[in-house]
């Protein structure tokens, strides 16, 4: 059964690190195949996982409507869209990754967003683990533009308006009802003499408490560097990120 993580959260909190970690420590662990999906418009996930994104959905989308307007009549337009979406898809070592990019400008992409939909939804299963990266708020997940997830990963850090956003989160979250099947609480890069306040505040989210993730010079240098999250040996993040598997991933996340 297909495993979906989303990583939600207030801009800057680290959900694009948290999300590429886990990409790279489910392919270290043979746990693949897995999707990385970059739902941020605002794309940059693929630098962090080392990936050169040719396009995105939103420039494929943009090509497509472009596109079809000469089409001669009995030409599919469902077929010529599946083969777009084939190749917007970034295959590494272990894993692929699909950019959606930007959002739509003013065309007409009711049918062009339904054929889109179809196409994810029936290559999803072919992977077991789905790892998210959203933007900062909940954009897709609350426009449904997403498929279900299992885990929501909400990142805090010792700013208290990511407190707030996490909050906004949580009423997305019970509007959605079924669509996501449990939510956790993760803190970043919380300073220690902080911690004991940080841990107070998000009690009253009611959410499962994952843990803290502790600042890595390493990763961010690595970051600062340009270079992707694989370069990491044996960081402390890396050690946190596999407590997190262990701790949501069940017999699938077994290592
Ligand atoms: N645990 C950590 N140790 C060291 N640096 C970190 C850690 N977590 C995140 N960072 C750094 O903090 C910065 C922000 O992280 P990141 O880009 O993952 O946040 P984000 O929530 O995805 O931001 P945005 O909302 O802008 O997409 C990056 O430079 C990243 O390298
Ligand atoms: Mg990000």
């Amino acid at each position: 059964m297909v495993k979906s993580i989303a990583v939600a959260g207030k801009g800057g909190t680290g959900k694009t690190t948290i999300a590429a970690l886990l990409v790279l420590h489910l392919c270290e662990k043979n746990k693949g195949p897995v999707l990385a999906v970059d739902a941020d418009p605002d794309a940059n996930l693929g630098t962090m996982l080392g990936i050169e994104v040719r396009q995105t959905l939103g420039e494929l989308r943009e090509d497509v409507l472009e596109a079809i307007k000469d089409f001669p009549p009995g030409m599919s337009k469902a077929n010529y869209v599946e083969a777009g979406l084939h190749q917007i898809i970034e295959e590494a070592k272990g894993f692929d990754l699909l950019t959606m990019g930007r959002g739509e400008g003013s065309g007409c992409y009711c049918y062009l967003n339904s054929l889109v939909r179809k196409f994810t939804e029936e290559l999803f299963p072919s992977y077991k683990w789905i790892v998210m990266d959203n933007e900062a708020g909940l954009e897709h997940i609350s426009r449904r533009t997403t498929y279900n997830i299992d885990a929501l990963l909400v990142v805090v850090n010792d700013n208290p308006i990511s407190i707030n956003t996490a909050r906004s989160i949580k009423k997305i979250i019970l509007d959605l009802k079924n669509e996501i099947k449990k939510e956790f609480i993760v803190t970043n890069m919380v300073n220690n003499e902080r911690k004991q306040d940080v841990l107070k505040n998000i009690q009253e989210l009611d959410m499962e408490y994952l843990g803290d993730m502790p600042f890595d010079t390493g990763l961010n240098k690595a970051v600062f560097q340009g270079k992707p999250l694989s370069v990491l040996n044996n960081s402390p993040t890396k050690y946190f990120i596999k407590q997190i598997i262990d701790k949501i991933g069940g017999k699938n996340g077994d290592s």
